[in-house]
């Protein structure tokens, strides 16, 4: 039977591991080819909390899909840097031929107080978190067009794309910023039967959240937070019994919206959270 994304060819962003490295195996396994751009090295004000993608886990990236027999175009790029990141998408369609697919999901996360916040947190992840996924679009959107065949976009946002949570006022403002990137270009584009949606995880089991920044974010005021200190915390966010959701749950939703299942559906904020939203 073929893959419901067959001779299809997905951009994704922060591939390098995670969920953009779930997106990219499990768009590869129902038939599509890959361009998959990732920093591969760190952002200052991330790095007291987590360190971002390296080359070594691109290539892990790389060597999965390939696994499925499907072609992978893989570069570090930044999707702060839109020059840097239209080269290398355009390179990456020279390469495999096409593109019918974005996914724009690299981003970061860091965590204060709104008002406590530095100046830099607030710039690094309006640059990254919205900024980056507008570069995404952009970059792509010209060559989804030119070709005339539709498409799909998609942007990852968060619960925090829908409403407020504590100590990620930059997150929260920038994944709210992408709804309305998302819902102006939805409009932009039907024209050409090219859809745009987000999808809203809640926490996903990545080095996103599995780190001590987020446990003391569950853990207030413990001077030493672990992930079991946090297990209450993060299941409190959901209304289903889990702590935290796996990162081909919202793969799989990518991909549904990607795949002509989803060929009507266009302008949506997609919750794949566990109850989240509604709790
Ligand atoms: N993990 C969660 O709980 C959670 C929940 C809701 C939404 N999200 C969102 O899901 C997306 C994927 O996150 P993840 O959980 O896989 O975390 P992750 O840190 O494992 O993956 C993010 C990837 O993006 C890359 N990246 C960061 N800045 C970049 C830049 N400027 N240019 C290019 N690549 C960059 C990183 O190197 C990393 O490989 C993010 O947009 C995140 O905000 C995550």
């Amino acid at each position: 039977m073929p893959g419901r994304l067959e001779g299809k060819v997905a951009f994704i962003t922060g591939a390098a591991r995670g969920q953009g490295r779930s997106h990219a195996i499990r768009l590869a396994q129902e038939g599509a080819d890959i361009i998959a751009v990732d920093i591969c090295q760190n952002i200052d004000t991330v790095t007291p909390f987590y360190p971002l993608g390296t080359e070594d886990e691109m290539a892990e990236t790389v060597k999965q899909v390939e696994a499925l027999d499907r072609r992978i175009f893989a570069r570090p790029a930044d999707v702060r840097d839109l020059e840097q990141l239209q080269t290398v998408f355009d390179e990456g369609v020279a390469e495999l031929g096409r593109v019918d697919i974005v996914v724009a999901n690299a981003g970061i996360a860091t965590y204060g107080l709104s008002w406590e916040l530095t100046s830099e947190q607030w710039k690094d992840m309006i640059d990254v978190n919205l900024t980056g996924v507008f570069h995404t679009a952009k970059v792509a959107i010209p060559a989804l067009i030119a070709a005339g065949r539709g498409g799909s976009i998609v942007f990852t946002s968060s619960i925090g794309g829908l409403k407020g949570i504590q100590h990620v006022g930059h997150y929260v403002a920038a994944k709210h910023g992408i709804v309305g990137l998302m819902r102006t270009m939805a409009n932009e584009l039907g024209q050409y039967s090219i859809r745009v949606n987000t999808v809203h995880p809640t926490n996903v089991d990545t080095i996103m959240i599995q780190n001590p920044g987020t446990y003391s974010m569950f853990a207030p005021g413990d001077p030493e937070p672990t992930q079991e200190k946090a297990m209450a915390g993060f299941a409190s966010l959901n209304t289903l019994p889990v702590p935290w959701i796996e990162p081909v749950d919202i793969s799989n939703a990518v991909l549904y919206l990607s795949s002509d299942e989803g060929r009507y559906i266009t302008g949506v904020t997609l919750p794949v959270d566990a109850g989240a939203y509604i709790k």
